[in-house]
This record gives C-alpha cells, sequence and structure tokens, in this order.
C-alpha cells in the first residue's frame, strides 16, 4: 500500500490506558508523543576492562602525585595534562547517520498518522513493532534499497520516537555509555568505556529536543520554558539529568545526563579496577568506621560520589545518618537512615530550601553522622561545626584538582557563609574539623583513581599542614594510550592512627610502609 502523509489507513488497534499518541512527532511544533521511556540504562562505564583505551577526554584532568613525590608533600604534584584535543566520533554506532535520521524522521511521521491518536505504553514494543514495520516498508519502496542491519537500525529507532527518548534512547539503553550530553539537535556527546567521543545520533531540530525535554520533565511535575529554564530531574531509571532550554542555552536545549550505574559498586570493585590498593581500602573502612571526617574531593565526573556511596556503606549499621542533597543519588543503605533533598524557588520566587537549610535541620534531627552530597556554598561551615560538634564520621564532597587546593576551596565556601570570619579562623575550623581528604582524579586514559589520601595535621601558624599518606604515581602511558603508574604509600604513619586504633581498629602493621 503506498503511503501519502496524512492519509494513511489505520491497521493497528489501540492499547486502553496508555498514553495518547498526538499527530506528529518530531515535528517542529513540538507536539509529541509520550513515552515513559523503556530503557534498561546501566552506567556501566566502571568496569575494569572498560576504562583502558586511548584517546584524551575533552575536560579537566586531575594532576597525580609526581613520581619523585617520595616525600608524601603535597607541593609535590606534576600534572600529567594532554596535549591531544581530537575529538573521536563514536565508532560502535556505525550503522547510524544523517540518512537514517531523514528515513527515522519520515516514518516516525506516517506512522503516528497510522495510529491516529491512539495510546501506548513503553512496554508496548513488541505490540507496536510489526505496524511500524509495515510503514517502514511502506516507506522504503520509494528509497535506495537498506542492507538488513541498517533496517533492524531503523525500526528501533522509530520505536524509541514513539515509545522513548527519541534519539537518547539508544544511548541510555547502551550499558557501556555513562554519560550523554546534547549540546544543540545536532552535537551530541557521550562518555563511553570511560573516553568521551562525538555520539552519530542527532535530533531533527530544537522543537524535537524539546519534544523529549518535556517527556522527561513533565512526569516529574516541573515545566521547562522561559520562565524556569533550568531544571534537575532524574530519569525513570534514575539517572540525574540536567536540563538548560534558550534563551539561557545559546545553541538550542541543552541536556546532561549522568547515567545511573545499575550494579551496586563496593570498595572491593574499586581495588578491582585499580581505583585503589587493598591497603586503601582497608584504611578507609576503618578511618570511616572509627568516625574520622572525610572529604572526598576531585574534578567534575571523577568519581567523587561513587567514592562517597562506598565510603559511607562502611558506617556501622546501628548508626543513624541523615544524608543531605541538591538531586538525591547517594545509595547508603543503612537502616536508620533520613534522606533530604534541597528544593529550588517555585515560579512565583518562593520556597527554596537550600542544602544549608537542611544541614541546620539535620542537627536537631539526631543523627549519628552528616552526609552532605557536594559541599558548594555556606553550608559548608554548617559542616564543619557539626563535624566538630557531636557528628564525628561525616563526610562531603568538594570540588577540586589536588588536596592544597581542597583547603583552599573549604576556605572559600566558607566565605559565602556570609559570616565575617577571619580566614585563619576558617583554617583553624577546617584543620580541627576535617581528619582525611579522599583525592580523586579522572585520569587521561578515561579511568578514575584515588590519587592521593591526603591527612589534615593540624596548623603550623597560619598554615594548614596536610600529609600525604597514599598516592598515585603516574609513570606514563602506554602505545594505546593506557595510564601507567601505581599506588604507594609515602611512609608516613598518620596522626590518626592512634585514634583509629584507640576505638578498636587496628590496622596491619606494614600498611603504611612503601614497598
Ligand atoms: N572508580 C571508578 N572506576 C570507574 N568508573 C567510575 C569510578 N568511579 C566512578 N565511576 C564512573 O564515573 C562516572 C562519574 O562518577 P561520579 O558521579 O561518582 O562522579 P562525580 O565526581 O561525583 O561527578 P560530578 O562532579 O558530576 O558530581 C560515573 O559514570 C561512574 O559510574
Ligand atoms: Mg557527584
Amino acid at each position: 500500500m503506498a503511503l501519502v502523509p496524512g492519509g494513511v489507513r489505520p491497521r493497528f488497534g489501540g492499547a486502553p490506558g496508555g498514553v495518547p499518541i498526538p499527530n506528529s512527532l518530531p515535528v517542529p511544533d513540538g507536539n509529541g508523543v509520550h513515552g515513559n521511556g523503556s530503557n534498561g540504562v546501566n552506567g556501566d562505564a566502571a568496569s575494569p576492562g572498560r576504562l583502558q583505551t586511548a584517546a584524551p577526554p575533552p575536560r579537566e584532568e586531575a594532576p597525580v602525585a609526581a613520581p619523585n613525590g617520595a616525600g608524601g608533600n603535597t607541593t609535590g604534584i606534576a600534572s600529567f595534562l594532554l596535549t591531544e584535543m581530537e575529538m573521536p566520533e563514536d565508532t560502535d554506532d556505525a550503522d547510524f547517520d544523517e540518512e537514517m535520521l531523514r528515513l527515522s524522521h519520515k516514518v516516525h511521521t506516517l506512522l503516528v498518522d497510522e495510529l491516529g491518536g491512539q495510546q501506548f505504553k513503553a512496554d508496548d514494543r513488541d505490540r507496536l513493532r510489526p505496524v511500524a514495520q509495515q510503514v517502514m516498508n511502506d516507506v522504503l519502496k520509494d528509497e535506495k534499497p537498506l542492507m538488513p542491519k541498517r533496517k533492524a537500525v531503523l525500526l528501533e529507532e522509530v520505536l524509541n520516537e514513539v515509545l522513548g527518548f527519541g534519539p537518547m534512547q539508544y544511548l541510555l539503553n547502551d550499558p557501556t555509555i555513562s554519560e550523554i550530553m546534547v549540546n544543540s539537535p545536532t552535537d551530541i556527546f557521550i562518555e563511553r568505556k570511560g573516553k568521551i567521543c562525538r555520539s552519530r545520533r542527532k535530533f531533527v531540530n530544537e522543537a524535537h529536543v524539546m519534544n523529549i525535554v518535556d517527556r522527561i520533565v513533565r512526569p516529574l511535575g516541573k515545566t521547562a520554558n522561559a520562565r524556569t529554564p533550568m531544571v534537575d530531574g532524574r530519569l525513570p531509571d534514575g539517572s540525574r539529568v540536567n536540563i538548560v532550554i534558550p534563551p539561557l542555552a545559546l545553541n538550542g536545549p541543552s541536556m546532561s545526563i549522568r547515567k545511573f550505574f545499575q550494579k551496586k559498586l563496593d570498595s572491593e570493585s574499586l581495588v578491582g579496577f585499580g581505583s585503589m590498593t587493598e591497603g586503601m581500602r582497608l584504611f578507609l573502612e576503618a578511618a570511616v568506621k572509627a568516625r574520622m571526617n572525610m572529604i572526598i574531593a576531585g574534578g567534575t565526573g571523577s568519581g567523587k560520589t561513587t567514592t562517597l556511596n562506598i565510603v559511607s556503606n562502611f558506617i556501622p549499621q546501628g548508626e543513624r545518618v541523615v544524608t543531605i542533597e541538591d538531586a538525591a543519588e547517594l545509595q547508603v543503605y543503612i537502616p536508620n537512615l533520613v534522606r533530604l533533598e534541597s528544593r529550588p524557588k517555585n515560579i512565583e520566587g518562593e520556597g527554596e530550601v537550600t542544602i544549608r537549610d537542611l544541614v541546620k535541620n539535620a542537627l536537631r534531627m539526631r543523627p549519628d553522622r552528616v552526609i552532605v552530597g557536594e559541599c558548594r556554598g555556606g553550608e559548608t561551615l554548617d559542616m564543619l561545626q557539626a563535624m566538630n560538634t557531636g557528628h564525628e564520621g561525616s563526610l562531603s564532597t568538594v570540588h577540586s584538582n589536588t588536596p592544597r587546593d581542597t583547603i583552599s576551596r573549604l576556605e572559600t565556601l566558607c566565605l559565602m557563609s556570609g559570616l565575617e570570619l577571619p580566614i585563619r579562623v576558617i583554617s583553624k575550623q577546617i584543620s580541627s574539623a576535617v581528619n582525611l581528604i579522599v583525592q580523586q582524579a579522572r585520569l587521561s586514559d578515561g579511568s578514575r583513581k584515588i590519587t592521593h589520601i591526603t591527612e589534615v595535621q593540624g596548623m603550623e601558624g597560619d598554615t594548614l599542614l596536610l600529609q600525604d599518606i597514599f598516592v598515585f604515581e603516574q609513570k606514563g602511558r602506554s602505545a594505546e594510550g593506557k595510564v601507567i603508574g601505581r599506588h604507594r604509600a609515602t611512609g608516613f604513619r598518620p596522626k590518626c592512627v592512634h585514634e583509629i586504633e584507640s576505638r578498636g581498629y587496628n590496622l596491619p602493621r606494614n600498611l603504611f610502609q612503601p614497598d
């Protein structure tokens, strides 16, 4: 049967109780089909064998300890920053191209006409497939012949358009992709197997992106429009999403998605990936159990939240924990747990509840420990005060590139509290609150490593004393671009070991000896 846009004889029965299919998608009026995303998303970038290939990431990378930093002092930092800036295309998705985009748009438009406002749910995929296939075959009669493999790719793309999150659905379904960044309709970048590359998937135009944005935010009871152009949320599978639309985003709607890692990572996995050694694991476990206050620091996407999740699960099960986050992504498995999430202003500019408000409130909830997902502002001072006053063993993360930088960052964040404290008072507060800094980095080969475990040892005059206990020493890169290096103990026995052992957590005698 010949297909004419807008004039196709229906041949499929609707599904009661589902979602209405409007007339057209993804046409510029943005009138989209709603789908709740059948995404079997599995952010699996952390598999050991998957983070080892060449080519540099385009974003910042923290320096790691210099091979000659034997004194264990954090001033001995060398940078292994990359010089290459090429941006490879995603070679694992070779069958998708502009032609597929054109065809998928064409088939989809006709399919929507064909379905004539019937209702479907994400799990109607198998029911919808034969109809979509028929429409596709009709369209392909007037086109150049397509290889069976490309036909299969086209069919799935059309189904994703009707039932899922359009071009993003394929990226969401692929477990080797951990991050998706939509910069404009035609610029999508992904992190696959730990490496950033340009995706071959594209949107038709801005309205198409907005259509998918709408599908994401509507079930969350939110809207993205000129009045609220920035939206944070989560996909049905728990992936974290940030959306910025025009007029703030100049190249069209922008989306950044950190996929949810389905497999629960534990400290043994991190040892297995080479992110830390068994000795470092033992030390962190004892330090958390013995209620040392810890800041996990690192650059964007360096693995701070993952490490925070892992170390927080060392907390003894009998303790009461309050977690505080902007967009909840922590996975803490403790029975006596309260999870709090901040709230932005509503459309009338009211109702904001900040991380700082929540930290203050948490102290009235009788927590043994407070975990703040990320310190970004004045709440840092409240957090340090909590660490100093009966909530030892509290944990948080900070955005910074070296342990010394972490201290400066904490100082700056405390200044944002609005209390006009002299910097010396702030430094003192940090020195008595924070026991350990766990510094994390994403290296040039895409792997994530703990590059330093550094002890805050107190003040000498106006200077905070830092001592590296474990460092990652990078020796070079293999021909394939894989980072060559190793973790080592610096030989300094941390001062806090005495306290850790006095609380009953004995550590192997040779743990801090360099090998
Ligand atoms: N040790 C690790 N080895 C391999 N992959 C990891 C490791 N830690 C984290 N990842 C992966 O790296 C990505 C970023 O991790 P995570 O969200 O913990 O980073 P982050 O520093 O908190 O990022 P952000 O700055 O955006 O908050 C995730 O996909 C995660 O699965
Ligand atoms: Mg994080």
